[in-house]
Formats: C-alpha cells, sequence, structure tokens
C-alpha cells in the first residue's frame, strides 16, 4: 500500500528565544492509505500542532513531511493550499464554519473549489447534512445552531468533498452518546470507502472505533499499536 502521510524526526517550535515552546519533539509516523488512526495524549502534548502539520495548515520547525508523496518543505503557501483542498478534510478542534454563510452554503463551498456544478453540490452536501441529522438546519447560519450541531456541520463539511484524508481534532467532544455514534459510523463508512481518518480524542470509545492507536506524550511518540 502507499504511503500517504510520511512524518521523520518532525520538531515544531513555537515562538522565539527565552519564550520558546518546543510542541513536538522528534515526531516519526508513518500512515499508509486507508488507514484509521486515533491519537490519544494529554491537554497539551502535541497533538493538535502534529494534526495541523499533516494537514498542511502549519509547516514544522525540523524534519520532513510528505502528504500525498509531496514534499511540503519544497512547496509556495499557493501550493501547499492547493495540496489541503485537493487532499485533505480539517475537523478543527473549534469548528472554523464561516458565519455569514447557512451550514449548507459552508458545506457547498469547499466542492466549488473542486469545480461541482451547483446542482450537484446542493444535492452531494444535503446527502451528507441526513447521515449527520441536520437535514432541518440546512438553512440556518452557524450561530443559530448548538455545539453539537456546529461539531456535526464541521465534520459533514471535512467529509463532503471525499477527501484521501481526513483529520478530526476532537470530533465527539461536544456530541451526545447518540449523535457521537452516527459521526462514527460516518468515520467507518468513508474509511471502507478508502479514505485515510485520524482522529485526535480523549474517549476511549472514540478510539478503539480505530484500527491503529497512536500515544503523543511531551511532543514524542510513546505508543503505537494496531488494535
Ligand atoms: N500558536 C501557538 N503559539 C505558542 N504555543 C503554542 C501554539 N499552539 C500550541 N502551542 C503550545 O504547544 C503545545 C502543544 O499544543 P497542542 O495544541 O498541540 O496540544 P494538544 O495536545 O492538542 O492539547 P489539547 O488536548 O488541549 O487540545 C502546548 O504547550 C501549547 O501551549
Ligand atoms: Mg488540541
Amino acid at each position: 500500500m502507499d504511503n500517504i502521510i510520511v512524518l521523520e524526526n518532525v520538531t515544531k517550535t513555537y515562538g522565539m528565544k527565552d519564550g520558546a515552546v518546543r510542541a513536538l519533539s522528534g515526531v516519526s509516523l508513518t500512515i499508509q492509505q486507508g488507514e484509521y488512526v486515533s491519537i490519544m495524549g494529554p491537554s497539551g502534548s502535541g497533538k493538535s500542532t502534529c494534526m495541523n502539520i499533516i494537514g498542511c495548515l502549519d509547516r514544522p520547525s525540523g524534519g520532513l513531511v510528505l502528504i500525498n508523496g509531496c514534499n511540503t518543505a519544497d512547496m509556495s503557501e499557493r501550493e501547499l493550499a492547493a495540496l489541503r483542498s485537493r487532499t485533505v478534510g480539517f475537523v478543527f478542534q473549534q469548528y472554523h464554519l464561516l458565519p455569514s454563510m447557512t451550514v449548507l452554503e459552508n458545506l457547498m463551498l469547499p466542492l466549488r473549489y473542486q469545480g461541482m456544478e451547483k446542482r450537484s453540490r446542493k444535492k452531494t452536501a444535503l446527502d451528507i447534512l441526513e447521515r449527520v441529522s441536520l437535514t432541518d438546519r440546512a438553512r440556518h447560519l452557524p450561530s443559530e445552531l448548538s455545539g453539537g450541531q456546529k461539531q456535526r456541520a464541521a465534520i459533514a463539511r471535512a467529509v463532503v468533498t471525499r477527501p484521501k484524508i481526513v483529520l478530526a481534532d476532537e470530533p465527539t467532544g461536544a456530541l451526545d452518546s447518540e449523535t457521537g455514534g452516527l459521526v462514527l459510523a460516518l468515520f467507518a463508512d468513508i474509511n471502507r470507502q478508502g479514505t485515510t481518518v485520524i482522529i485526535v480524542t480523549h474517549d476511549g470509545h472514540v478510539a478503539a472505533e480505530a484500527r491503529r492507536l497512536v500515544r503523543i506524550l511531551d511532543g514524542r511518540i510513546a505508543g503505537d499499536s494496531h488494535v
């Protein structure tokens, strides 16, 4: 199988000199196309930093990052953004829905970037919203949604383009067990269809859905096991 994600000795330092924070201290991790991986670790251990680097939202301070065969160090901001929109669906810890657009429009936007025509965009977006039980909120603004509904909308947006990689940072933190179950079923489904899924979670039940568990501690990989 293909290695879709390769991190080799990746470091990340925020800030400078005296105030510098070392968020990652030499992370090496290889993930193959189609894997389902969970990442666990204490608060502040570097999980979101690692996801941002995998998702091409941030560059490492050192080390090698290959995403879908592309070395991100060699790429311009524009090339990185193109790689990201082609390859990655991101569920952020803080949702990041566009506030002036309805839920439906938020989902249709990445499909427009992919060049899909309007009628198909709408149908594709509504299909995914149904999967996360948000059909009745499609025409609402994010500010009119509950926390859990926003989270489901953010998840729907991340998977709507059928990206090769879906990265989800605490995707079920704001969900009850029923809607959490819907979301996990959706991830399992897209993973069966070949999408690489990586989930950061503090919840052992969520982690148990994955077939590989990576543990991060103090900016290092402290465990990596197939389950
Ligand atoms: N933009 C930033 N500037 C400075 N320090 C940062 C920045 N982002 C993260 N850090 C620091 O880097 C370390 C790792 O942060 P990170 O967000 O990756 O942790 P995390 O494992 O995702 O934690 P949590 O479970 O609380 O989300 C922390 O010490 C954090 O304070
Ligand atoms: Mg985090």
